[in-house]
């Protein structure tokens, strides 16, 4: 008999999932994973691009006929409106005035741990530089910037939502009353306009992707009414003194222009910043993570780079590639489609396995290997086609900086018990990372 081919709850929990992922890519090309209805999972290099690049045809949209609040899960028109808003924020200019600031958080956070021996990198050192990023973006003061990553998890609970099998919603009661508390804040806040309109989108975020307001969403929800209240106010503040950041060039965006029209609304705009977050931080911070164990598990290549620095932005590159942050994201069929002779009905979802066809070795040489001298690889980290990452610059920024001064300041790192890989799905990272650090 045949071994099954593993589950989509075993390669998001086991620590090496590569085998697996193989075993998709030769033998199930279309994999239909058990317990997921009407899900197609595709894991070759060829197809995952193809299918990203082509967003007439698989949706970022999980459910038909409804605008999604972010931009990362609209199609057409207006997908392509808010992108062009952010993009202009997010040229490599724009990005470059926040290098000194991402070197001073790198290094002064490092030394820290140096001073101790060493600690959990995790919170010290990889969040800490995205965080101060984004916060510097949207103009979140340092005493609030330990609440971002509380916000940004609450954000995945909620319009990234998961849904399970057999998952259970809230009972009536505690949803009517959550639901009451939040939208006496948010109108408090923002008034009743803008407020029951938010209110509306962060409610109905987890639906729109299918899944139950479970108690931790509800508690997401709450926590995001607190996130857009907060960011609101700076708008307020920040409309009156502009501070020549990134957020300036938001705010202008939701001013009406000549023709006595937005580009996007407040709305919309509240939103996308509270998107940064989750885009930015944690898929930043385990990209660095990612990186700081390898640099741990191969003293021989950390040698390597401490001698060889040129080669750093090559070793972010392969970083990415081997072990891609986000390891898969979703589509949605809008009419049936037949691949590799199989044929995917209208509204099936797709999963597009980033982290297998980044180790395709139809498009790799020695694809499972790390080598400095691939040059440019074409990786699917950061997707491509309308919806390629818009923070591609700043992640590679944050990665090349910091993975510099690491290697700097340090002479030695050494992994004090095995870490054990974070369980959101769709990602690969690890929760803690116990290090020894010497000083160079
Ligand atoms: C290593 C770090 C990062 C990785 C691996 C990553 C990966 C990705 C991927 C795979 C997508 C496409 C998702 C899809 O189409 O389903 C995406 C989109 C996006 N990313 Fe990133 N990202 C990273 C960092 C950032 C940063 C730092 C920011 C901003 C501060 C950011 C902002 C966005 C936005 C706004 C989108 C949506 C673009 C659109 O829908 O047009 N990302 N990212």
């Amino acid at each position: 008999m045949t071994n099954p081919l593993p589950t989509l709850e075993e390669l998001a929990r086991e620590e090496e999932p590569w085998a697996g992922y193989a075993r998709l890519r030769d033998e199930a090309p279309i994999y239909r994973p058990p317990a997921w209805d009407r899900t197609f999972v595709l894991s070759r290099y060829d197809d995952v691009r193809a299918v990203l690049a082509d967003s007439v045809t698989f949706s970022s949209s999980m459910s038909p006929n409804v605008t999604p609040a972010m931009m990362v899960h609209r199609d057409g028109e207006p997908h392509d409106r808010l992108r062009r808003v952010m993009a202009a924020a997010f040229t490599p200019r724009a990005i470059e005035v926040l290098a000194p600031g991402i070197e001073r958080v790198a290094a002064s956070s490092l030394d820290a741990l140096i001073e101790r021996g060493g600690g959990d990198l995790v919170p010290a050192w990889c969040q800490a530089i995205p965080v101060s990023a984004i916060a510097e973006i949207l103009s979140v003061p340092p005493e609030r910037q330990p609440d971002l990553r509380r916000w940004a998890l609450d954000l995945l609970s909620v319009f990234f939502a998961q849904p399970e099998p057999g998952e259970q919603a809230a009972p009536f009661g505690r949803r009517t009353w959550v639901q009451a508390e939040c939208a006496v804040r948010i109108c408090a806040a923002m008034g009743p306009r803008l407020g029951g309109e938010l209110l509306g989108l962060i409610f109905r975020g987890a639906k729109q992707r299918g899944a139950a307001l479970t108690p931790r969403r509800l508690d997401g929800c709450r926590g995001l009414v607190e996130f857009v209240a907060f960011l609101n106010g700076i708008v307020r503040q920040q409309r009156r003194a502009p501070r020549g950041n990134v957020l300036d060039m938001l705010i202008e965006a939701m001013e009406p222009g000549e023709d006595g029209v937005s580009q996007a609304s407040e709305v919309e705009i509240l939103l996308q910043g509270l998107a940064l977050i989750v885009a930015g931080v944690d898929t930043t911070a385990t990209f660095l993570g990612n990186g700081v164990r390898v640099l741990c598990e191969r003293p021989e290549l950390y040698a390597e780079l401490r001698a060889n620095p040129d080669s750093i932005d090559a070793f972010a590159s392969e970083v990415l590639r081997l072990w891609s942050p986000v390891q898969w994201t979703d589509r949605r069929a809008t009419r049936a489609v037949e691949i590799h002779g199989q044929t995917i009905p209208t509204n099936a979802q797709l999963k597009l396995f980033i982290g297998a066809a980044n180790r395709d070795p139809d498009q790799y040489e020695a694809a499972d290997e790390l080598r400095l001298d691939r040059g440019e690889t074409g990786d699917l980290s950061f997707a491509v086609g309308p919806h390629a990452c818009i923070g591609r610059n700043l992640a590679l920024l944050e990665g090349r900086r910091a993975f510099r001064i690491l290697l700097a300041r340090t002479s030695g790192i050494h992994l004090e018990e095995r870490p054990q890989r974070t369980l959101h799905p769709g990602t690969y990272g690890f929760e803690e990372l116990r290090v020894k650090l010497e000083r160079a």
